[in-house]
């Protein structure tokens, strides 16, 4: 596992973008794992600058990790909704290349084992996730097994109330959500995690330090041989 530990988010955003840049000039037809939320914004920022440039995604296939449950893809807070805005958009993604769970399935079990086979067929090159506070990696929350696949989850209040700034009120955030195992994570050739803040030190130090058990899903990725970790000074401040 390489740690990358920079003062500032820009920075580490920066290098990451720039490394995932690099491998879709060098693999034009690349999948990529992609992850909402707030950590790989600067990420996607960078790629979108990138693309203006001239890099091509027209080639690119993605996979996110998760949606939350009764949210359609329309709906303005979906992920789905969330990457058109925040990555496809902005850097020409086609739309026949973008895997995404559908949080609105009327089977939701169906729809994990429709994800699962779409995940196996695309074997990720790179998988980029965030960091929650409580541990979890994709939403998998403490407690799920190292070798789960595309399962649906109940979303711990701690993340509901962390995820509620995207939403009017606390209450509207879904309970439930569809996400990638942990495995289906580990199954990526490469993964870059990125973390930013004082609030994510303690995560940071369980995932890197910590006793590796399933109260810690991302201490899963110390099993994993091509890991690169990028902090802010701030979520490395706890490390030894
Ligand atoms: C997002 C995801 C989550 C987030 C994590 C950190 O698709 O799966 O695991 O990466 O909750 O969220 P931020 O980056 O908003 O702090």
């Amino acid at each position: 596992m390489e740690i990358v530990i920079k003062d500032t988010y820009e920075e580490i955003a920066a290098l990451a973008g720039e490394r995932i840049a690099e491998s879709v000039r060098a693999r034009p037809d690349i999948t990529l794992g992609l992850a909402t939320g707030s950590s790989p914004l600067g990420i996607y920022d960078y790629l979108a600058r990138a693309h203006l440039k001239g890099l091509s995604f027209k080639h690119v296939r993605t996979a996110n990790l998760d949606e939350y449950v009764g949210l359609s893809p329309a709906h303005p807070q979906s992920y789905r909704y969330f990457m058109e805005r925040e990555f496809f958009a902005k850097t020409g993604v086609s739309p026949k290349n973008i895997g995404f769970p559908r949080g609105d399935a009327e089977d939701l079990e169906k729809e994990c084992e429709r994800y699962d086979l779409y995940l196996q067929k695309w074997a990720r090159d790179i998988q980029i996730l965030g960091l929650g506070a409580n541990g979890h990696i994709g939403f998998n929350e403490p407690g799920t097994p190292f070798d789960s696949v595309t399962h649906i989850t109940e979303l711990k209040e701690s993340t509901r109330l962390a995820n509620s700034r995207f939403f009017k009120t606390a209450e509207e955030v879904p309970s439930k959500a569809i996400t990638m195992g942990i495995k289906n994570i580990l199954d990526s050739k490469s993964i870059i995690l990125v973390a930013s803040d004082t609030y994510k030190a303690g995560a940071v130090k369980d995932m890197l330090e910590g006793e590796i058990s399933v109260n810690c899903p991302a201490c899963a990725l110390r099993g994993h041989k091509n890991v690169t970790v990028y902090l802010d000074k701030k979520a490395a401040k706890l490390l030894r």
